[in-house]
């Protein structure tokens, strides 16, 4: 195990057999060397900064049905929304104030948003807010249009790649296609995106065989952004009785990609917040160095539901960005409100 925790840190590398046998032996000693060595390598590109990104859930109608997710198609309880291009304005104007100049524009898969109103919206958001990063996070979509958006400005684009092993992909997303995903993540990437992939810790059915499929998968793909979080049941889906992903789990994730891929910007998710009071400062402990605080209107929180008990999704939301704030100086952190590019990107407005 030692050589092993050396080669990670050193060589920043595993192969499969390694991560897997790793996974297997890790001790609660060695769990909190790894978070420590994961913490001391974030700061080699980001120091102690944390970015802020004030994300942006616009819509939640989506034609897709993940097993795993509340705002799939078939869930008919799903209360579904979608801002009109004013109100996503107003949000993003309410962040600026407060000083934010990265958002994240997130939806559902809907199609109502088509390329000529992302285009519009990417385009006024950059009007009125020149300086400021823009991330989109709105699933699968053509090559045309991802070239579209990130002409009209589009910086940054997530989409999780969900799982790295095409059998464990199939059995979550009826009616989507494994190859496809990688194939955007790929297109984004050539496009010239600043790109962010990532996946669920927990997910039924998930071995440690194919969690170092999706660390090596990330290894190879080399995104500028890793959103790894634990994955949460919701009562309204198909794995409504399955267990769930824990945050020790999860950190041990984020801590072995920030030591295979020491350059990424990795948010410590608002999941990890909704398991556990102090997970996203866990998170930040253990190797990630981002947080994205909600910016959507209170009156639309609660439907974002992609599981349940969601954080910061009640009335004290008003209040998020300052108690983020405050919890994350306690913690000895830096808050950055910048645009907070990956360190090999340097695209001026
Ligand atoms: N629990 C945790 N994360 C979820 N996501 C979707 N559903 C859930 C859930 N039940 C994640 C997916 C998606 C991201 C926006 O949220 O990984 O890519």
């Amino acid at each position: 195990m030692e050589g092993l925790l050396g080669k990670l840190v050193e060589q920043n590398e595993l192969d499969q057999e390694e991560i897997v046998y790793f996974l297997q032996h890790l001790t609660p000693e060695l769990k909190v060397r790894l978070f420590d060595l994961a913490a001391q390598t974030r700061k080699l590109h980001y120091n102690e900064n944390v970015f802020m990104r004030g994300l942006i859930e616009f819509s939640n109608f989506c034609k897709q049905d993940c097993l795993y997710c509340g705002l799939r198609r078939s869930n008919a309880a799903a209360e579904r929304y979608r801002l009109t291009e004013k109100e996503i304005l107003e949000c993003a104007e309410e962040g600026y104030r407060l000083g934010y100049r990265s958002f994240v524009l997130q939806s559902g898969e809907d199609f109502h948003f088509t390329e000529a109103r992302m285009v519009r919206l990417v385009t006024s958001m950059k009007i009125r807010f020149p300086e400021a990063a823009i991330t989109l996070s709105i699933g699968e979509r053509s090559e045309a249009f991802y070239r579209a958006l990130f002409d009209a400005g589009t910086d940054r684009y997530l989409l999780r790649h969900e799982a790295a092993s095409r059998s464990l992909y199939q059995s979550l997303h009826p009616g989507m296609s494994y190859d496809n995903r990688v194939n955007c993540l790929r297109t984004l990437k050539k496009i010239g995106y600043q790109v962010g992939a990532g996946f669920m810790v927990g997910l039924p059915g998930q071995t440690h065989e194919h969690l170092a499929e999706d660390l090596l998968f990330l290894k190879e793909l080399h995104p500028e952004m890793i959103g790894i979080g634990p994955f949460i049941p919701h009562s309204a889906t198909p794995l409504k009785d399955a267990q769930g992903g824990t945050v020790e789990d999860t950190l041990v994730m984020i801590a072995m990609a920030r030591l295979l891929i020491p350059d990424a910007l990795m948010p410590a998710t608002t999941a990890m917040g909704t398991l556990d009071h102090t997970g996203r400062e866990k998170a930040l402990a253990a190797g990630s160095n981002v947080v994205m605080p909600i910016l959507s209107p209170l009156s639309v929180r609660r439907k974002y539901a992609l599981y349940e008990n969601k954080i910061c999704t009640g009335d004290e939301a008003s209040q998020c960005r300052s108690c983020m704030e405050m919890r994350i100086a306690a913690a000895g952190y830096k808050i950055d409100l910048t645009r907070g590019d990956h360190c090999s990107f340097n695209r001026t407005p």
